[in-house]
């Protein structure tokens, strides 16, 4: 009998991170790391609480133990928190992240970095993977730093950059826009959202299929993971609204100017899929598909 093969998966409770335990292989197990101390039900995986920024435990964690694999998700992913606190959000994401690009090369271990579609402008949509970055916000910033980082000092990399992405979160983590609008709906309360900025949502046990057939073939390069219907969020909201029987009524449809304290948005990011539906064999789910299997899963949960 051959034994299961490990990979770390940092920012393991987060949205990404569920959806690549609930997708997970036989043969694999995962360890999930992330930085508060709580229990996370029902998980299938080892849990391990250590903060990416604290270098020598990094180090100690890759000296006792070894990964066929690193998926790396953790540091902040708010666009709005990282606009405010960059200080803090360098140190998670890039001090973070060298620490753990840093002790993946020692071991010579493949190295998964999950990147975002904040690295573009939104003025030339659909992106395929080698268009020219250019970050319109200090989260997109960061994260084409650490991209280079990865690609630049790693012998085995991939770089994934799943776009908005939606799905049942743990407790302990963020919502996301799915959840987000529907507890606003289930509540009664009306929901404003911006008919201005454009994506291809990905539901979060798609990017775990995406995620997993990356951790096996191992390809090199960047990777878009992103559904198939290019939406805006007004859009979207009445999709949610539409696959949970709530009443789309509560939807206001608004424009970016409704929010003017916010961090800027790309307004179109739309990605093309053709890499992931070609070399990693993900064909990419319709929105409402997504839906669909979001609000099953909430069924089986009951
Ligand atoms: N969600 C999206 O729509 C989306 C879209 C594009 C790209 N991404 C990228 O995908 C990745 C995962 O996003 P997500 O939405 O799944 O994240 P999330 O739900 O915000 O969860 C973040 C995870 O990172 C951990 N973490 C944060 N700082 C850490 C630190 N210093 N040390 C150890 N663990 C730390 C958190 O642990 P604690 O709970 O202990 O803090 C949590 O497990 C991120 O890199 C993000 O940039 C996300």
């Amino acid at each position: 009998m051959t034994a299961n093969k490990t990979v770390l998966v940092t920012g393991g409770t987060g949205l990404l991170g569920k959806g690549l335990e609930e997708t997970m292989p036989a043969g694999w197990r995962i360890v999930s790391l992330h930085q508060r101390d709580y229990k996370v039900k029902g998980s299938k995986s080892r849990h391990l609480i250590l903060d990416i920024r604290d270098k020598r435990a990094v180090d100690k964690l890759f000296a006792k133990s070894r990964f066929d694999a690193v998926v790396h998700a953790a540091g902040i992913a708010s666009v709005d928190y990282v606009e405010k606190h960059y200080a803090e959000s360098l140190e998670s994401n890039i001090v973070g992240t060298l620490n753990v690009t840093s002790a993946a090369r020692r071991a010579d271990t493949h190295l998964i970095y999950v990147s975002t579609n904040a690295v573009f402008d939104g003025k030339h949509a659909p992106y395929r993977e080698d268009d020219p970055v250019a970050p319109v916000n200090k989260y997109g910033g960061l994260k084409v730093e650490c991209e280079r980082l990865v690609r630049e000092t790693l012998a085995h990399w991939t770089v994934v950059r799943p776009i908005l992405m939606y799905g049942w979160n743990h407790s302990v983590t963020r919502p996301n826009p799915a959840t987000w609008i529907y507890e606003k709906l289930m509540r009664g309360e009306t929901v404003s959202l911006v008919d201005d900025v454009w994506e291809n949502p990905l539901y979060n046990i798609q990017c775990g299929h995406a995620l997993w057939a990356a951790v096996r073939k191992r390809p090199e390069g960047v990777f878009h993971l992103a559904g198939k219907d290019s939406v805006n969020r007004y859009a979207f909201g009445r999709e949610v609204a539409r696959a949970f029987g709530l009443d789309a009524s509560l939807i206001r449809r608004v424009t970016s100017k409704a929010f003017p304290g916010i961090a800027p948005r790309p307004r179109d990011t739309t990605f093309a899929t053709t890499r992931m539906e070609d070399e990693l064999g993900v064909k990419p789910m319709t929105l409402r598909e997504g839906m669909t299997a979001m609000k099953a899963a909430m069924t089986a949960r009951a």
